[in-house]
């Protein structure tokens, strides 16, 4: 067995370092019942962008099935770190089971991943790489009494740490209609938002809604006909907000790309996957920000503010998914990564 610590004042923190010999490569992975596999998006693309090799420290924001972890890790060798950080308890036993795969040392942090980078950034721990492969996991969608889908019928929950209190049922019965419309447009750039919401209101007068399906029910009664009936289903978008709202994914995002940046050492990379516009802009943004060289009013003829900038970006588009990867994993169609190595400041850090 590897020898393995369990911190959980500190977040639930499992330290292991492995004394058996790695598996054979190709071995299949023994599953079990929480939800199938994840297929990492991007993985080739991730892994060679990141840079990371023997020795290194990489930490992975948003574990899941260890799809991108393994591919990481793999070339850490045993003088390297892999730290780990999911809130999905799911994503710690996959965890469990690759720790016995890899020579690294490898740590795993239960906790969302802008407190895990908080308590990574106050031990003084120094990363060569930073990753986030945002949103949901196969696992989390697939598994269908965890309510992420509009295509099973299950309790409305979509938290992806089920400890937290905050679920998708609580949050549709007590949100009030402005709430409501209000997530479901700006997280879910949905159409329909206000219409949906009256509609959500007026059903939970009558009844309480408790499972995916009766939500279904009150979105498509809440969109024109026409809607319903063409293009995608009529309660994505919707889905897609509710579980952006109930687990705070933007307020997380927004707290953690700079305590990933923080993490880095000079050199060191920082690199994102998202699926959708609402992650994208803000990862582009922060890139961008730290690229910038001057920040001096245009008007000034001379630049008087010495700012120099402290990325380069290493994705001046976003890298897509080749087709063959789209045809293969459709759930990779809408996947954009961007990455940044931080530089040094001309005249070195204070
Ligand atoms: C797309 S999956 C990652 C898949 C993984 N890269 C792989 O190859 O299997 C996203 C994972 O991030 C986790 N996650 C999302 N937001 C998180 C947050 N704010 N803090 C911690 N984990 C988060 C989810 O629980 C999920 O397991």
């Amino acid at each position: 067995m590897p020898t393995a610590l369990l911190d959980r004042a500190a977040g639930a923190t499992l330290l292991a370092r492995r004394t058996r010999p790695p598996a054979r490569a190709g071995a299949p992975a023994d599953r079990g019942t929480d939800g199938g596999g994840h297929v990492p998006v991007m993985a080739g693309e991730l892994v060679s962008l990141l840079g990371t090799g023997a020795g290194d420290t990489v930490v992975d924001c948003t574990f899941g099935d260890g799809g991108h972890a393994r591919a990481v890790a793999e070339r850490l060798g045993p003088r390297g770190t892999l730290i780990a950080i999911d809130r999905d308890p799911v994503a710690q036993k996959r965890f469990e089971r690759l720790a016995d795969e890899l020579t690294c040392a490898l740590r795993f942090i239960r906790s969302p991943y802008a407190q895990a980078l908080a308590q990574l950034g106050d031990e003084g721990v120094v990363a060569d790489a930073v990753y986030f492969d945002l949103g949901v996991s196969s696992m989390q969608v697939d598994t269908r009494e965890r309510g992420f889908s509009y295509s099973y019928d299950a309790p409305l929950d979509m938290r992806m740490d089920p400890e937290q209190e905050l679920t998708a049922r609580e949050f549709v019965a007590n949100a009030d209609e402005r709430q409501l419309a209000r997530v479901l447009r700006d997280y879910g750039e949905e159409r329909y938002a206000t219409p949906i919401a009256r509609a959500i209101v007026r059903r939970r007068a009558e009844a309480p809604i408790e499972t995916t399906l009766q939500l279904v029910e009150a979105i498509s009664a809440a969109v024109p006909a026409p809607v319903r009936f063409a293009g995608g289903h009529p309660a994505k978008r919707s889905f897609q907000a509710l579980r952006i709202a109930v687990n705070d994914e933007l307020g997380q995002l927004d707290a953690a790309l700079p305590l990933a940046w923080q993490l880095l050492r000079d050199g060191g990379v920082l690199a994102a996957i998202s699926f959708h516009s609402l992650e994208d802009r803000r990862v582009k943004r922060f890139i961008g920000e730290l690229a910038r060289g001057c920040v001096c009013p245009p008007e000034l003829p001379v630049c008087v503010c010495g700012h120099e900038p402290e990325a380069q970006p290493l994705t001046p588009r976003p890298l897509t998914p080749s087709e063959d990867e789209r045809d293969a994993n459709p759930r990779a169609a809408s996947a954009k990564l961007r990455a940044a190595r931080k530089i040094a400041p001309a005249g070195g850090r204070s």
